[in-house]
């Protein structure tokens, strides 16, 4: 049932192009725009909206927050995200405008699903983004917006983290399709674009065995850190995260602007760190802050591991390895930058005989508080 693969995580891993493919299947007409029948609210009612919450936790809580700069980059609506946990009990602002959108893996997350009933006694409408069909999380929401990733077994999400971030994708694009004018023609350009994205997913993964060999060379490693800017950003905290759960090391995510206000003290000799480069073509020139940024620890002695774009030459210079992920627009890159994380995380758990698919202390599916 591992399909050749020695773990369910590999396996998981190198289904992500069918998840991001599978998640757009069926969803475009021949005019490449977004028919979402299966949103069963009122498509007045989703033009009124003025305001998204996302609840979730852990992984999914990451896909919210790549999404949060998507959606409100597309639609100009703005965009929260919230831990399901804290979101209970935060006395939240949510009104009948409010648009909230869970987003569960298992659909039985109970932290998830007490935030969507939270949301529907405030009078919110609730969108489920989940990957159960049949789960309690879409059947307490007004709508459902299933991710096809196929069943996930590993305890660690992988191909669900992507397409949960596909499905936050076409809805965004989807409110802004809603929108009208250069909304919709942006959206369409953009959605063009993302059904490039699994053959890059799957070239990419053709090319991990450097990562792979950097990981089984840092089995010892006590301490990781993960740079990333925007949405890159989430992306640096789900690489620390997948470390931590698989590789029991401690390992943080960070925004690169923070380096400055507190974590550039922890970079001494040798303390690697994992940089999320955002393209070149990123607006506010945040390439080159990034680099300033793999510049500035490498100069204190950090060994920098940089996730760069193909024919980004800028990083190399400060770069103790390249890793290159091939080039989207700056809002689609993290479905590639989280890929050779995944990877990193997946073969240093095994380079340190742990067990991948079942991390110590963890449950695939949280239904207790
Ligand atoms: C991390 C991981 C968890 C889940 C979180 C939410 O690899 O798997 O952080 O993402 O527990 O689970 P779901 O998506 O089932 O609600």
């Amino acid at each position: 049932e591992k399909g050749g693969y020695d773990t369910f995580m590999e396996k998981e891993i190198s289904e992500q192009p069918h998840a991001v493919a599978d998640t757009l299947l069926g969803r475009t007409n021949d005019a490449g725009e977004l028919v979402l029948d299966e949103l069963r609210i009122d498509e007045d009612e989703l033009k009124s909206i003025d305001r998204i919450t996302i609840v979730a936790c852990g992984t999914a809580a990451y896909a919210g927050m790549v999404a949060k700069y998507a959606i409100e980059h597309w639609t100009r609506i703005p965009v929260e995200v919230a831990l399901a946990h804290e979101f209970r009990y935060c006395d939240p602002i949510v009104d009948a405008k409010t648009l909230v959108v869970s987003i569960s893996q298992s659909g039985e997350t109970m932290d998830t699903l007490m935030a969507v009933k939270h949301a529907r006694e405030l009078g919110a409408r609730t969108i489920s983004i989940c990957n159960t069909h049949g789960s309690t999380i879409p059947r307490e929401s007004d709508a459902v917006l299933y991710t096809h990733a196929g069943p996930e077994i590993a305890v660690a999400s992988t191909k669900a983290f992507l397409a949960q971030i596909t499905a936050c994708y076409v809805l965004g694009l989807y409110l802004a399709q809603l929108r009208g004018g250069t909304y919709a023609q942006d959206a369409k350009a953009v959605l063009s674009e993302l059904h490039g994205v699994p053959a890059k997913i799957e070239a990419l993964l053709g090319s991990m065995d450097r990562v792979r060999e950097i990981a089984r060379f840092m089995a010892d490693t006590r301490s990781v850190l993960f740079l990333g800017r925007q949405v890159g950003f989430p992306i640096a905290m789900e690489g620390a995260l997948k470390l931590k759960e698989l590789a029991y090391i401690h390992a943080e995510g960070f925004a690169a602007g923070e380096l400055k206000h507190g974590p550039i003290a922890l970079i001494d000799a040798g303390q690697p760190v994992f940089i999320v480069v955002p393209g070149p073509d990123t607006p506010h020139g945040l390439h080159g802050k990034v680099v300033s940024n793999i510049q500035e620890i490498r100069a204190r002695g950090a060994r920098t591991l940089v996730i760069a774009q193909e024919g980004d030459e800028a990083v190399v210079p400060f770069a103790d390895e390249v890793i290159r992920v091939p080039h989207t627009s700056p809002l689609l890159q993290p479905l590639l930058t989280v890929v050779p994380l995944q990877v990193f995380a997946l073969e240093l758990s095994t380079a340190k005989g742990l067990d991948v698919d079942q991390p110590r202390n963890l449950a695939k599916s949280v239904t207790v508080e």
